[in-house]
């Protein structure tokens, strides 16, 4: 993959505006609520790190290099066991069913191929197990919409293949996950959410 070590150095400081307006509280709910084996996907800089407890382990996972080598640096702040891994969410190196729950924090917005990553999360998640989210996708109100899509293209480049566009509801729901519980964070363009995978028959 294409690595960004601008990026990653100046993560944290691009999140400390949102953090003091309200992300970090959202950060919390997400993790707080995670259960059992837990798998992050896109762990970047391991910011939600310091926020996990009452879980038996998080598993980190980030094909980013320079991202990766940040959330290490924070396992000290983390009060639970925490494993790092290199690789991609969509080819994770993990048995089917091996999480209670997955969780994904500003990460769909930057995966290659989501369905893939879509499918891996349902793959190794048990069939009880919850997939906790919070992500910005494409509103639908059309106007604004125009907006994400005319800005994608330039902002990819700018945040490391971020997009401004994603309709990630309908990818998750196309690879087999309910949407149960759904929470506006900044009007239909940031949400919280639970998904819970359906039986693929
Ligand atoms: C905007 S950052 C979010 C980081 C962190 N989850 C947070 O909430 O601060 C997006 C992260 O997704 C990671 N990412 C990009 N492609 C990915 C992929 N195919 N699989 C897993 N993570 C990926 C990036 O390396 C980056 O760390």
């Amino acid at each position: 993959m294409k690595q960004h070590p601008i990026f990653a150095a100046t993560y944290n400081w691009i999140m400390i505006p949102q953090d003091w307006l309200g992300l970090r509280k959202q950060r919390q709910k997400v993790v707080w609520a995670a259960k059992g084996k837990v798998l992050e996907l896109g762990i970047g800089t391991g910011l939600n790190l310091p926020y996990y407890r009452d879980v038996e382990k998080v598993v980190g996972i980030d094909p980013e290099p320079h991202m990766l080598k940040r959330a290490h640096r924070e396992l000290k702040r983390a009060s639970v066991s925490i494993e790092l891994i290199q690789c991609s969410a969509e080819d994770l190196p993990f048995k089917n069913s091996s999480f209670d729950t997955v969780i994904s924090t500003l990460v769909f917005c930057s995966i290659p191929e989501v369905d893939k990553a879509t499918q891996e999360v349902h793959r190794v998640l048990k069939p009880t197990g919850t997939f906790r989210f919070l992500e910005h996708i494409r509103t639908k109100t059309p106007i604004l919409a125009k907006v994400q899509d005319t800005l994608t293209p330039g902002w990819k480049k700018l945040y490391a293949g971020c997009h401004l566009n994603r309709d990630t509801l309908s990818i998750f729901r196309r690879n087999g996950f309910e949407i149960v519980e759904l929470q506006s964070v900044v009007y239909d363009v940031v949400l919280r959410g639970v998904a819970k995978p359906k039986t693929i028959s």
